[in-house]
């Protein structure tokens, strides 16, 4: 394996539009690599495993949270912005792995959280100590309740983790969470606030980070004037720039100030949002006025399904190009189902929204996944096609540790085990997003499969050893295979930014070219079908002379 290791050579300084078509992998930290056998990734992990990196492919790694925090919602309960929670390193050794991540070509993209704080933050704990009506509730938004002595909340609304929104405080005000009642909601009509980020925006960016995710992106700015709506209210008011909590208007101007900051930086830092908004909206995030991008959850949201996948792509691309951005691509998360699991289950179906019904009542669990009914080899077998195809398409993929490696949901953890706010609070409906944040597996046997030398903070099953990498890494027809030599394919491949849709004869087969001749044909079918001429560059299943069912080829024409 060869490593290259001029940074000047691999990452071009000035090549500010790298991010168009970049390939991007999300490392979860506490479950990638554990360094000093507590159980937990940490930052030398990722910096011992910075090889293995390289040799997949990627251009970018995405970090989820890694800052101070008591993980009552994975690390998103953030204690401190400008800081490295002391089980995953220190800023040292933060810059440490900045340093080799470019020195292999990898660029780095951090999570920034600023839709609430963890409550240890020190803004909240303030807030507690002071009185209604004082600046530092201010930071915040505080509330009096309803009813006699205010014992009632605000309003009705419901967390996104189950339960009320509202939480009351000793003196009897209650205060907004979202999420768990462990993440106050931030004020972003508060200009200390607004600068902070500002503050944390350039700390990081001097540190050498290359861009930001940008969790809740669509959620930080709100209207609680009188008179607040219901719940039911709430759920049926437009999305139109002026709902009272989600998309609204104003988020354009923050995004505006941070972009002057993204600017001041050669190459200027990127950022993507997670806003789940109206198509017709995403350029309010993704132009390169705001954020720059935002994410494009439809095909994680979809079936395995041709005329879903046609119809998803075809709106991405014109959205992305009225955005003056590009699309990035999404198959799996930190927040989702594992794919290999979801295509292996019968599909739950669409709701009268459009939106996948969700099989367990939830938000968080998408589109099937129920361990009873799945079919791994088949989930497998699809989640490789699609995995093809979305590769294949103009703009930038996102890819989740351990999808390299087609781990299945590990759908059968105990409840005792389970860390997840979205099924500790909502047990009834949900179980939570812990299946697919359990730690890799490295090697195929030892204490927690090469993980690390000790345990690992969620369970690992048996079968884990099966999907590691040392079991893959020298077999030609592993998904860790097929990964590396579709990324590495991929960079030789990669044009213009279009796509041209070709006809197939067939409903069930999506066929697409890419400039400069690269064709890809997808079979979503279960009945073979015809391989068009060409060289075949690579396939996600054994060809016959026909293109099995559920596969996808690359070919060169
Ligand atoms: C985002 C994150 C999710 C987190 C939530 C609250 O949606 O992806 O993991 O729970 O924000 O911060
Ligand atoms: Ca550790």
């Amino acid at each position: 394996m060869s490593v290259p290791v001029d940074h000047e050579t691999v990452i071009s300084a000035t090549d500010a539009l790298w991010w168009r078509q970049a390939v991007v992998y999300q490392i979860y930290p506490r479950s990638f690599a554990d360094s000093n056998a507590d159980g937990i990734g940490d930052f030398a992990g990722i910096v011992s495993r910075a090889p293995y990196l390289a040799a997949l492919g990627i251009d970018a790694v995405w970090l989820n949270p890694f800052y101070p925090s008591d993980l009552a919602d994975g690390g998103y309960d953030v204690i401190d912005h400008r800081d490295v929670d002391a089980r995953i390193g220190t800023l040292a050794d933060f810059d440490a792995l900045v340093e080799v991540l470019h020195a292999h070509g990898i660029r780095l993209l951090i999570d920034i959280v600023p839709n609430h704080t963890s409550d240890h933050h020190r803004w909240f704990r303030e807030a507690l100590d002071a009185p209604p009506g004082s600046s530092a509730r201010a930071r915040y938004l505080f509330r009096d309740g309803t009813g006699t002595d205010g014992a009632q909340p605000p309003t009705d609304w419901r967390s996104l983790f189950g339960g009320s929104t509202w939480q009351q405080v000793p003196d009897g005000q209650w205060y907004l969470h979202t999420f768990a009642v462990e993440q106050p909601d931030l004020n972003w009509a508060n200009d200390e606030v607004r600068d902070d980020f500002l503050t944390t925006l350039r700390f990081w960016a001097d540190r050498g980070v290359d861009g930001f995710r940008v969790d809740a992106a669509h959620m930080l700015a709100k209207d609680l004037s009188d008179p607040l709506p219901s719940q039911d209210e709430l759920d049926l008011m437009p999305r139109d720039g002026n709902h009272p909590l989600l998309d609204r208007d104003e988020l354009q101007q923050i995004y505006a100030e941070w972009r002057a900051v993204f600017n001041a930086y050669d190459p200027p830092r990127t950022a993507v949002a997670e806003a789940a908004v109206h198509a017709s909206r995403v350029p309010r995030y993704a132009s390169p006025q705001t954020l720059g991008q935002s994410f494009f959850f439809d095909l994680q949201l979809a079936d395995y399904d041709p005329a879903s996948f046609h119809r998803i792509i075809d709106e991405c691309l014109r959205v992305a190009v009225t955005s003056g951005s590009s699309v990035t691509w999404v198959l799996n998360n930190h927040d989702t189902i594992r794919h290999t699991s979801r295509y292996g289950t019968p599909f739950p179906g669409y709701g009268p929204d459009g939106e996948p019904v969700r099989k367990h009542g939830g938000d968080w669990l998408m589109a099937g996944g129920d361990p009873v009914l799945l079919d791994a080899a088949r989930g497998s077998r699809r989640a490789r096609a699609a995995t093809m195809l979305l590769l294949a398409l103009p703009g930038s993929a996102y890819l989740y540790q351990g999808e390299e490696l087609g781990l299945h949901e590990v759908a059968e953890l105990p409840d005792a085990v389970r860390q997840d706010p979205s099924f500790l609070r909502n047990r009834a409906v949900e179980v939570g997003r812990d299946g697919c944040r359990v730690p890799l597996p490295w090697t195929r046997t030892g204490p927690s499969f090469g993980f690390g030398a000790g345990g690992a903070h969620l369970p690992q099953p048996l079968w884990f050893g099966h999907y590691a990498v040392e079991a893959q890494q020298d077999d030609p027809s592993s998904t860790l295979a097929l990964y590396r030599r579709a990324l590495s394919l991929r960079r030789t491949l990669q044009g213009a930014e279009s796509l041209q849709w070709l006809p197939t004869g067939r409903d069930d087969v999506l066929s697409f070219s890419r400039p400069g001749g690269w064709r890809v044909v997808s079979n979503f079918g279960a009945r073979p079908c015809p391989l068009p001429d060409g060289e075949v560059l690579l396939t996600s299943n054994p060809l016959s002379d026909h293109l099995p069912g559920e596969t996808t080829v690359w070919l060169r024409q």
